[in-house]
């Protein structure tokens, strides 16, 4: 079955699955023989030309540091470094672009917010609230934290189907809860979790809300404002751009009262033996030299994904979705994990009297990429009684022809399996 074409709209560019490949040169090659199909998206996913070609031609043409240099190089490479900081800062629709901090990641901006803010504003007898679902660099930052303090962290189940009970959620609201931290969407099952209700009933008992988007920001648009949420953490190189530079977004007034994290140049505004004083946002949090191209390639990946209609560009995830839920489950012995029926890019599943790790194998001998296992979510496994799964996540330029190949490659493994 052919993809769909999706209509231009506006000065957007076309939405056209074939055009789309052609940009990421990845995507054109064989492994084990076979044309690559590219299903492990959840993990990181592959860079269009774009993003490629604007890290090159830094390194080729205006390399230098940031903030420092006194010459044209320099000025250059501060100008994009900036402009790529006030590309994000309209991406996630931030207030100010000094709201948007470099990071290496997800996970460091996580670490950060544990390590300042957390310190700073967690004590004996607190609450920090994590939902069964989260990846453990949403929970082993927390749980180090409420160890040094003497807080609790309590999880948050979820269902049978990967959904966060919002009534025990609501249960485990009260005074002593100072933190809800939450996945936007679920790593490992693709559930899009109920964060705007989420962050309203946590902002109810005067509790912070930090938001780990690195599975969202590339299926749908985020606007930090309309969800009111207090920290927005996510990873370039989940959107289409480099690995090693990422994102943290924070209310200002929270981020002006908190501790540098890191220490060193850039952060400091003078420094004598009598004492320090710190630079203002966003460098306050920005110790040493920071990832100049991963700046400046994030910012392209995400013109690059803004080029399209990102409506269109979800709409075509959502089909490509809902065909493999339709096209898989006709295979005998597998059971889907995780069937909210609000998920994006992700499908989870186990197949009967398989391990996931041989279908994982057996799959790449085929030329399908998926990743096997836990993926960073122990307790999650633990509550649905898995000892993994297998997934399959897609990206903008999955097509259904990715799919009948994850099929038919299916087919032979279960004819060697079972
Ligand atoms: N967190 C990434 C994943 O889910 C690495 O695969």
């Amino acid at each position: 079955m052919s993809d769909q074409m999706l209509a231009p709209e506006n000065t957007c560019r076309q939405f056209d699955i074939a055009s789309v490949r052609e940009d990421f040169p990845i995507l054109r090659q064989e492994v084990n023989g076979h044309p690559l199909v590219y299903l492990d998206n959840a993990a990181t996913t592959q860079k269009p030309n774009a993003v490629i070609d604007e890290i090159s031609n830094y390194y080729r043409s205006y390399n230098s540091n940031v903030h420092r240099g006194a010459h044209h190089l320099s000025d250059k490479a501060t100008s994009h470094f900036e402009a790529a900081r006030e590309r994000i800062s309209k991406f996630v629709n931030s207030p100010k672009a000094s709201q948007v901090i470099w990071t290496r990641g997800t996970t460091e901006a996580v670490n950060l917010v544990a390590s300042s803010w957390g310190r700073a504003n967690i004590s004996s007898g607190d609450t920090i609230l994590v939902p069964e679902l989260e990846h453990h660099s949403n929970i082993v930052p927390w749980q180090t934290l409420a160890i040094e303090k003497g807080a609790q962290v309590k999880p948050i189940p979820v269902s049978d189907i990967g959904e966060i009970d919002l009534a025990a959620f609501d249960a485990l609201l009260d005074d002593s809860v100072k933190l809800v931290v939450v996945n936007h969407v679920s790593n490992a099952l693709g559930t899009i979790n109920p964060i705007k209700e989420i962050i309203e009933r946590a902002h109810s008992v005067d509790a912070k809300v930090l938001v780990d988007g690195a599975q969202a920001v590339a299926h749908f648009e985020v606007d930090v404002q309309i969800l009111d949420c207090d920290f927005y953490a996510f990873s370039g190189h989940k959107l289409y751009g480099p690995t090693g530079i990422g994102v943290l977004w924070g209310k200002e007034s929270l981020l002006e009262a908190m501790p540098p994290y890191h220490f060193g140049g850039e952060m400091i505004e003078s420094v004598s033996f009598s004492g320090t004083t710190f630079n203002r946002l966003p460098y306050k949090f920005e110790a040493g030299t920071p990832d100049i191209a991963g700046a400046i390639g994030l910012a392209a990946a995400v013109d690059y994904l803004c080029s399209f209609d990102r409506a269109l560009v979800q709409k075509h995830e959502q089909d490509v979705l809902t065909y493999a839920i339709d096209l898989l489950s006709d295979i005998s012995g597998l059971k889907r994990v995780g069937e909210s029926s609000n998920c994006t890019g992700v499908f989870s599943f186990v197949i009967t009297g398989t391990h996931p790790s041989d279908v994982g194998m057996l799959l790449d001998q085929q030329g399908v990429a998926v990743r096997t296992g836990h993926h960073c979510a122990q307790p999650l496994m633990e509550r649905l009684a898995l000892p993994g799964t297998v997934r399959a996540s897609f990206a903008m330029y999955t097509s259904r022809q990715d799919i009948d190949k994850l099929y038919e490659a299916l087919t032979k493994v279960l004819q060697f399996l079972v």
